[in-house]
C-alpha cells in the first residue's frame, strides 16, 4: 500500500486497493507471474514490474507535449503496451507518428469528459491544455476536463484496479506567500480569475484523488509539475519559453511580460518523464513536486535564450497578465529522498536542444 504523504502526515486510513479484473488478471497482473521470493518487499515489486512484466498503460493527453515524451519512453520497454486517449484539443498525433502501427501501441480520439472502458494496469492522466492560451480558450471545457475527466478516470482505475496518477501543476500553488514552495504549502490562488478553470480545476481533481484513494482503495500517485519544457512543445501556445524561442527565430522582439523580475524554474522534458515514471512506480502517493529548482528571472530567461538563438533581436517589456504569480520554485527534497529524483539537464543544454526542434518545424535552417 502507498504510504501518504500529504502534509507530511503518514495517515495509513486508506482502504486496500480494489481487485483487479479476471480479464486483466490473466494477461497482464503480477498475480499472474510466478515471482520468485526475492521480490517480496514493495521496492522488489515495483522494480520486477518496471523491468521485467507486462504492463498496459493508458495515457490520457498522450498525444501532447510530455505526454508523448512519456509514450516514447514508455514504449522503450517492449513488455509494455501503451494506449493513448486524446482528443487532440491541444496535441497532435505527429507527436506519435513514430509509434502509430507498432502492434503494443493503440491510440484513441477520446475526450476525458466521457467515460472510458479500457483494461489497464496504470493510468498516466495528463488530459488537460496547459498553457494559458489554450485553457482561456474555453475555460468551462478546462474545468470539466479537470473535474468529470478525473471523475472518469477515477473511476476506470477503480474499476480495474489499475494504479492512476495525476499531473497536478505548480498553479495550485497560485502566487505562493511561501517560497520556495514545498508539499505541505497549500497555496494562494485566486477562486474566480481567469486562471481558476486550470487552477482550481487541478486542486478539485487533486481532492478527488485522495478522496477515491480513502473512500474506494484506489492507488494514487500526484505529481505537481513546474514549468517543464524541451521539443515538441506548441510553437505559439504562449509558453513563455516556446514564445521567447520562437520569437528569437522569427528575428521579433522577446516579449517579456512586466516587471521582468518575476521566476521561474525550468524543467527540461527527460527530466520530468524520469520523474513521472519514478512516482508511478514508486512507493509514494504525493504530492510531489517535480521540477527544477534553479530559479530565472523572466528576464534572464530571455537574455539567455536571445544569447544562445538570436542575439541581434531585441527584448521588450510589455503588459502582464492578471494573476501572474512573482515567483515560482520548487521545493523538491521530497522527490530527492523518496524517488531518488533530481533533474539532470541544465537550461543552457536543454534550450538548444528545443530550438533545434523549433527550426526544424518552423523551417528556419541554422546560418553558418
Ligand atoms: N508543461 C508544463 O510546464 C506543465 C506544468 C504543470 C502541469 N502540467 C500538466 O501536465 C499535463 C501535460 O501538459 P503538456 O504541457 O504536455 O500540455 P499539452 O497541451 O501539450 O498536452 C495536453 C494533452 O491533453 C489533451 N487534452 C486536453 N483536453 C482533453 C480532453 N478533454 N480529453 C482528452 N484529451 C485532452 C490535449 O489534446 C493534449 O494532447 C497537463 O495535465 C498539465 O496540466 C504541465
Amino acid at each position: 500500500m502507498a504510504k501518504e504523504i500529504s502534509n507530511g502526515v503518514n495517515h495509513g486510513t486508506s482502504k486496500p486497493p480494489p481487485t483487479p479484473s479476471p480479464l486483466r488478471n490473466s494477461k497482464f497482473s503480477p498475480e499472474s507471474l510466478e515471482l520468485p521470493s526475492l521480490f517480496s518487499s514493495s521496492f522488489w515489486m515495483d522494480l520486477h514490474l518496471l523491468c521485467f512484466a507486462n504492463l498496459r498503460i493508458l495515457v490520457t493527453g498522450g498525444a501532447g507535449f510530455i505526454g508523448s515524451h512519456l509514450v516514447d519512453r514508455l514504449m522503450e520497454n517492449e513488455k509494455n503496451e501503451v494506449i493513448v486517449a486524446d482528443n487532440f484539443f491541444s496535441g497532435s498525433k505527429d507527436n506519435l507518428k513514430k509509434w502509430i502501427g507498432n502492434p503494443r501501441f493503440e491510440l484513441i480520439r477520446h475526450d476525458v469528459t466521457e467515460t472510458l472502458l479500457v483494461e489497464v494496469d496504470r493510468i498516466y492522466h495528463l488530459a488537460c491544455p496547459a498553457s494559458p492560451i489554450f485553457y482561456k480558450y474555453n475555460p468551462v471545457k478546462t474545468i470539466k476536463t479537470n473535474v468529470i475527466g478525473t471523475l472518469n478516470m477515477l473511476g476506470l482505475a477503480k474499476r480495474v484496479g489499475a494504479r492512476i496518477l495525476l499531473t497536478s501543476t505548480s498553479e495550485v500553488y497560485g502566487d505562493p506567500l511561501e517560497h520556495p514552495q514545498t508539499e505541505e504549502y497549500w497555496g494562494n490562488v485566486n477562486p474566480i480569475g481567469v486562471r481558476s478553470c486550470y487552477d482550481e480545476g487541478k486542486r478539485v481533481a487533486e481532492t478527488l484523488m485522495f478522496d477515491y484513494h480513502r473512500q474506494h482503495g484506489v492507488e494514487i500517485r500526484i505529481a505537481r509539475i513546474f514549468n517543464t519544457y524541451g521539443p515538441r512543445m506548441n510553437i505559439d501556445d504562449g509558453r513563455v519559453v516556446s514564445n521567447f524561442i520562437a520569437q528569437a527565430l522569427r528575428g521579433e522582439p522577446l516579449t517579456v511580460q512586466s516587471p521582468g523580475t518575476q521566476t521561474r524554474s525550468f524543467c527540461y522534458v527527460s527530466d520530468m518523464v524520469d520523474g513521472l515514471v519514478r512516482l508511478m512506480e514508486g512507493d509514494h502517493t504525493g504530492p510531489i513536486n517535480i521540477g527544477n529548482p534553479g530559479e530565472f528571472t523572466i528576464m534572464e530567461l530571455a537574455q539567455t535564450v536571445k544569447e544562445l538563438t538570436n542575439p541581434s533581436v531585441p527584448v521588450n517589456v510589455v503588459e502582464n497578465t492578471p494573476d501572474d504569480p512573482r515567483q515560482r520554485k520548487p521545493d523538491i527534497s521530497k522527490a530527492r529522498e523518496l524517488l531518488g529524483w533530481e533533474p539532470k539537464v541544465g537550461l543552457r543544454q536543454g534550450l538548444p536542444l528545443m530550438e533545434e526542434d523549433f527550426r526544424q518545424r518552423l523551417a528556419i535552417p541554422r546560418e553558418n
